[in-house]
């Protein structure tokens, strides 16, 4: 009998010197030890043989050394886990998580184009509130109250008396830049804009522009029309035409449209141009001396010339899009298409 005692002693210094954090080894301890076959159920079987009077001596070491195997098994099985988990064990031959990857919108990707063909000039970028007073978006740029000008831009109105509305365009940042009373001005302004016009495929009341301000001495039409030659070229290409129409902005003095030849069709006509083969990009013109005057601006030391162009129709053109509603949906199928559009 105290062979067995002995027996057990020695399996019992096995299985304390037993170490293992692979599960695998851990699941031969347990066939080993503790399986249908193993060594505590034939511990166990020897019981018979033990005579009466030490059965309850023996009883209880068999079931101590029982106890003790299953809680060293316990142990090894969670070490094992733990060891898992914190990845010593990760297969990196195994593919990745993907990580979905994100893409510029098409009105950020022709905004930054005409950004950084206008900044190889000199200009810096100066943004405005989209939440505007009457006097920068309308008084100051020479359109008074009661102006008929005014109605050409259906605003919304937040407040009334005093007024406050969203910009119907990107001109408010003009002046705000003539208020800081620095000069020479040179800027573009990009942002978003507002009118109370009929959602369709065509329009939205929201839309973008970017605006151009240029005031120093001695600024000429010429320097208009050279610094829009070289932002058409850098856009469109070096054989799209420009022309030139007289128009009317209450800003400007004169005033211009823009149009460049159409640069799908190439002049011929086709539907974008819609048969005329010219595609009208822009408004501008030299800053009246009525804006100048109201930033505090000596006309008759400073001059300065001014555009706005939108944002939405060259990108529609460029991309193909056939729904400008299609821009601010938020719809990532959309949206996925210009991964790695420029
Ligand atoms: N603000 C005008 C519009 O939204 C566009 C414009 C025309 C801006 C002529 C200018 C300009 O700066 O000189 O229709």
């Amino acid at each position: 009998m105290d062979q067995l005692l002995q027996q057990i002693e020695e399996y019992k210094k096995e299985i304390t010197a037993y170490s293992s954090t692979d599960e695998k080894s851990v699941e031969e301890f347990r066939i080993k030890y503790l399986g249908t076959k193993g060594i505590v159920k034939a511990i166990m079987g020897e019981m018979k043989n033990v005579p009466n009077d030490r059965k309850k001596e023996f009883g209880q070491v068999l079931n101590e050394f029982k106890t003790f195997t299953e809680q060293k098994f316990e142990s090894l099985k969670s070490q094992a886990t733990d060891h898992r988990q914190s990845g010593s064990e990760i297969d990196l031959t195994l593919p990745g998580d993907p990580v979905p990857l994100g893409s510029r919108h098409p009105i950020s990707l022709v905004k930054n184009k005409i950004i950084s063909i206008f900044q190889r000039l000199g200009f810096a970028v100066a943004e405005g509130p989209e939440i505007e007073d009457d006097w920068h978006n309308f008084t100051a740029l020479n359109l008074p109250e009661h102006h008929p000008a005014r109605d050409m831009q259906d605003t919304f109105y937040i407040q009334q008396n005093p007024d406050w509305l969203l910009r119907t365009h990107t001109s408010n940042t003009q002046i705000r830049e003539m208020e800081k009373g620095k000069l020479p001005i040179r800027v573009i302004c990009p942002g978003r804009v507002y009118r109370n016009e009929t959602v369709s495929a065509r329009s939205h009341c929201f839309f973008h522009q970017v605006e151009g301000l240029y005031i120093d001495e001695n600024v000429s039409f010429a320097d208009l029309k050279q610094t829009l030659y070289f932002f058409v070229k850098e856009m469109y290409g070096e054989d799209v035409k420009v022309r030139f129409r007289p128009s009317y902005f209450p800003f400007t003095e004169p005033s211009a449209e823009m149009d460049v030849s159409c640069f799908i069709c190439g002049g011929k006509g086709c539907r974008i141009c819609k048969y005329s083969g010219w595609v009208e990009i822009l408004g501008c013109g030299m800053v009246h001396p009525n804006v100048l005057e109201n930033c505090k601006i000596d006309s008759d030391k400073y001059t300065g010339f001014a555009f706005g162009m939108g944002i939405e129709r060259p990108a529609l053109i460029k991309y193909d899009i056939n729904d400008i509603r299609l821009f601010s949906e938020n719809d990532v199928r959309f949206l996925r298409q210009f991964t790695s559009a420029v």
